[in-house]
């Protein structure tokens, strides 16, 4: 993917970037000019991908305590400065009805999904972005929206994800912008269970007729990163191939749903 967003002598953390959207960002992100610092669980594939876009990283999972700090810090000490920090790793293990949540399980979605975000935010701010500005953009779900019978913790926490970035955005500016994006269906590992059996009947119900692949993520949140969009916060941009209006088209008999849906 070419870009025109010039970020070159700007430096970028992405969480969870060894495949899917995660890495698409960071690959944008690089392809654009910045330097970037990635971090996955997995070793080789943090190396693996770090080699890939001229970077660094650290592998950690983002709940571990230590793992906020450690990656900005790293950022900061390779680099410079961090001036885009993109929150994407996240959990979503679908299970059924809110009353038989295992609390662990609940608890986990929200350490990964909400809490690990913020930590980052916060140590990017104090390291950097209080003195210097920068840009966030936490990637939440266009489900965030909806009630369903089987992502109901998912779906919470990423709901609770796009109001952290409202109020982060009323704390953080002029200096620091931070946005949201909330994708639709996308072709990664995290939503295979969902696309690969069905996607021949979910891609025709949809308004622009295909599942997202990751690139269409990773353009939006390059723009929201990038000074194009110097206006930009406390902003949820929907890149979901209009999903949320598939409701509207005639010919869908019985409008696609994700399962959490
Ligand atoms: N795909 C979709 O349809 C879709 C739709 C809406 C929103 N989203 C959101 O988009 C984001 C990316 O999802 P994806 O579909 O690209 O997922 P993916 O293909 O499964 O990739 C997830 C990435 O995050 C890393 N990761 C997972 N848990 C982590 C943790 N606890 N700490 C650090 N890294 C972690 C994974 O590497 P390791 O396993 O090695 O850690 C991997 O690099 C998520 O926030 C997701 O909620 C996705």
């Amino acid at each position: 993917m070419t870009s025109s967003y010039g970020l070159s002598g700007r430096a970028a953390v992405v969480t969870g970037a060894t495949r899917g959207i995660g890495l698409a960002v960071a690959r944008a992100l690089a392809e654009a000019g910045a330097k970037v610092c990635v971090s996955a669980r997995d070793a080789d594939e943090v190396s693996r991908t770090a080699a890939e876009l001229g970077g660094i990283g650290l592998a950690g999972d983002v709940a571990d305590p230590g793992c906020p700090e450690e990656l900005t810090e790293l950022c900061l000490r390779t680099f410079g400065r961090l001036d885009v920090l993109v929150n994407n790793a996240a959990t979503n293990q679908p299970y059924g009805p809110l009353m038989d949540a295992d609390p662990a399980v609940w608890r986990r979605a929200f350490t990964v999904n909400v809490e690990a975000p913020l930590r980052l935010v916060q140590c990017a701010w104090r390291g950097w972005m209080r003195e210097h500005g920068g840009a966030v953009v936490n990637i939440c779900t266009e489900g965030a929206t909806h009630v369903g019978p089987s992502v109901g913790a998912y779906g919470t926490s990423k709901a609770a994800l796009r109001h952290l970035t409202r109020q982060l955005a009323g704390e953080l500016g002029p200096g620091v912008r931070v946005n949201s994006v909330s994708p639709g269906l996308v072709r990664t590992e995290m939503a295979r269970f969902m696309w690969e059996p069905r996607e021949t009947e979910i891609a025709p119900a949809l308004p622009l007729g295909r599942i997202g692949e990751p690139e269409d993520v990773a353009r939006a949140v390059l723009w929201l990163a990038s000074d194009e969009a110097t206006w930009i916060t406390g902003a949820d941009l929907l890149v979901d191939g209009g999903t949320h209006v598939r409701a509207a088209r005639p010919d869908v008999q019985r409008p696609y749903h994700f399962p959490g849906a």
